[in-house]
């Protein structure tokens, strides 16, 4: 039998995921929104089973408004909330978004209370612990998609830079997805040589600050709306990771307990992800700089969890 992936959320990076998920031909792929787009979900479903015979996929994707059809999910995707404006950071959609997430989860794990959930709705960190204390699921199956994104973006700039290969470039980007979020120069590779070794200081600043600001540069020019091509590419990645059991290396947004000295909030850290879901932390060994921006990091999550309760 065939995977079953839900994605919460037929928007842009919902609808996107779907079709990659189909494409990749990993799963069944359930597309549920809210009953206001009542057929909305079905529509966009139908469209990408009628890509398959082109494409050569035979994933069955469907949607819908009611979650009875999402029971049993492997993995559910929650992308549902509202996006950013120009000039809003993440930050601003907490409240509206934590209640979405809140009541998104409930139903998530009345039909499918195995699943591993994956949460890329913002602000990320937040509503990950929205997702955890919601679902009260073990924490690792609660795991949030964006150090993937913020490092693929990253890797990006250095491919523009160096004139190479995406191919050869890895980055690693960790701490919360926000304005603090930590781009890792020293871990951060073309085939295995770190870019300190490889670009001057200033220009790796620079590269480091348009990380920071990938996502608002992509909310300024669209106007409507934020990035979804390159979220839905990574919560893609986070999805066949669990659900081949791949022991893939990523960063994502995981409940930390201790681990780089921070605890009882989700930030960016390394994780091996398998069909367990988050199946290690990796602790690196951080200068104490990379250290401090980190625990910064850490603290503005924890200030924005605590003006949900
Ligand atoms: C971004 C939003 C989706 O970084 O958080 O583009």
């Amino acid at each position: 039998m065939r995977k079953k992936v839900t994605v919460v959320g037929a928007g842009n990076v919902g609808a996107t995921l779907a079709q990659r998920l189909a494409e990749m031909e990993m799963c069944d792929v359930v597309v549920v929104d809210i009953p206001q787009v009542e057929g909305m979900p079905a529509g966009k479903a139908l469209d990408l089973m009628e890509s398959g015979p082109i494409l050569g996929y035979d994933s069955r994707v469907s949607g819908t408004t009611s979650y009875e059809a999402t029971a049993g999910s492997d993995v559910v995707v929650i992308t549902a909330g509202i996006p950013r404006k120009p000039g809003m950071s993440r930050d601003d959609l907490l409240k509206t978004n934590a209640g979405i997430v809140k009541s998104v989860t409930e139903n998530v794990v009345r039909f499918s209370p195995d699943s591993v959930l994956i949460i890329v709705s913002n602000p990320l960190d937040a509503m990950c612990l929205v997702a955890l204390k919601t679902s009260k699921f073990p924490k690792h199956r609660v795991l949030g998609m964006a150090g993937i994104l913020d490092s693929s973006r990253m890797r990006s700039f250095i491919c523009e830079a160096l004139e190479v290969s995406v191919e050869n470039v890895h980055a690693m980007v960790l701490g919360g997805h926000g304005d603090t979020m930590v781009p890792l120069p020293r871990f951060s590779t073309v085939n295995g040589i770190p870019i300190t070794e490889l670009l001057p200081q200033d220009k790796i600043a620079a590269i480091n600050q348009r990380t920071r600001d990938g996502g608002a540069e992509i909310v300024k020019l669209l106007k409507t709306g934020s990035a979804f091509y390159a979220p839905s590419a990574s919560a893609a990645e986070m999805v066949e990771a669990v659900l081949k059991d791949k022991k893939k290396i990523l960063p994502c947004a995981a409940y930390l307990e201790g681990e780089y000295g921070v605890d009882g909030v989700f930030v960016g850290v390394p994780c091996k992800l398998g069909a367990r879901g988050l199946e290690q932390i990796v602790q690196l060994n951080l200068s104490a700089e990379e250290r401090a921006q980190l625990l910064k990091s850490a603290t503005a999550v924890k200030q924005l969890a605590a003006a949900l309760k």
